[in-house]
């Protein structure tokens, strides 16, 4: 996949990329990620990429032209090396779709993405009527600019690139993906013991079934308790679908409470419990 970036501070991007699963994926030659500043194809001899609104108010805001030109380079470029007719375009924006698993999964099937990282008060509107970019928001508030929500459609997306996790299906338990969309449940590891909180003897078992439906339990419980509206109908019929709704789990087998990690009650966010 490639993902270029249009960006007045392309230099932001450099440690995320350096880093962790991001850089795996661009050594295995899954993900390629280039950023360019617009700022490069301004045309006065200030680098103006910005100016007032018209109609008046506070603030600046980019301007079509830089934009535009910086789009038609990298298009044309990513054209010649094969990638297609044209990307994906998306800007960053607080009033677009919300990012969510489901968008990143869409996304990471794409060969490739145009990033447009806002800035000030924001992007003419017809860089967006023109070039057809797709709003993106990272949720219901203001960042200074896109390049933090660029980095969290990177980091979502390249991580779903096949072959870029270590297992096969890496992702597919994950909170929110497609094992259900629900919430992931508690994970453990070494030591066992850890200041008189123990890990939940069922982790320790080696039974692989008893371990895979409290985990299904937990994620059901986690969900439930934190983001009920998770659990709504087209979650049901994925969860169905999969054989892992909660009426289909063996609470036989694994009453509830089983399994629950025991050691002080703090540990386990008990009502009125406190931290030592
Ligand atoms: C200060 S913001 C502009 C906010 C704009 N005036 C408004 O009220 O919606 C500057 C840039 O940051 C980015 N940005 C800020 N918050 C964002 C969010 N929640 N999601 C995605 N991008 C965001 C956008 O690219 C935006 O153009």
């Amino acid at each position: 996949m490639r993902i270029d970036v249009l960006t007045l501070f392309p230099s932001v991007f450099e440690a995320l990329l350096a880093h962790g699963q991001l850089r795996i994926a661009r050594d295995k030659g899954l993900l390629e990620v280039r950023c360019h500043d617009f700022r490069a194809f301004a045309v006065d001899r200030h680098k103006s990429v910005d100016d007032r609104p018209y109609g008046g108010g506070p603030g600046m805001v980019l301007m079509c032209g830089p934009i535009y030109d910086c789009d038609e380079q990298v298009t044309t470029e990513g054209r010649a090396a094969g990638l297609g007719e044209g990307p994906r375009r998306l800007l960053m924006s607080p009033r677009g779709r919300r990012l969510d698993q489901p968008l990143l999964e869409e996304l990471a099937r794409e060969p490739w993405l145009l990033l447009l990282c806002g800035h000030y008060e924001g992007v003419d509107e017809r860089v967006r009527l023109g070039l057809g970019h797709e709003e993106v928001s990272v949720g219901d508030y203001v960042l200074s600019g896109g390049e933090v929500p660029a980095m969290a459609v990177i980091d979502g997306v390249g991580r779903l690139l096949p072959g870029v996790l270590g297992a096969p299906d890496g992702a597919h338990d994950d909170s929110f993906s497609r094992a259900g969309r629900l919430l992931e449940g508690p994970q453990y590891t070494r030591p066992r013991t850890f200041r008189g909180m123990e890990v939940p003897e069922v982790l320790l078992s080696g039974d692989h079934g008893a371990v895979a439906r409290w985990r299904a339990q937990q994620a059901h419980d986690e969900t439930r308790a934190r983001r009920p509206d998770l659990l709504g109908a087209a979650a049901g019929a994925r969860d169905a679908a999969a054989g892992t709704t909660p009426d289909t789990l063996n609470t036989t087998a694994m009453p509830r409470g089983a399994g629950e990690p025991t050691g002080p009650a703090h540990a386990r966010g008990e009502e009125g419990a406190s931290r030592p």
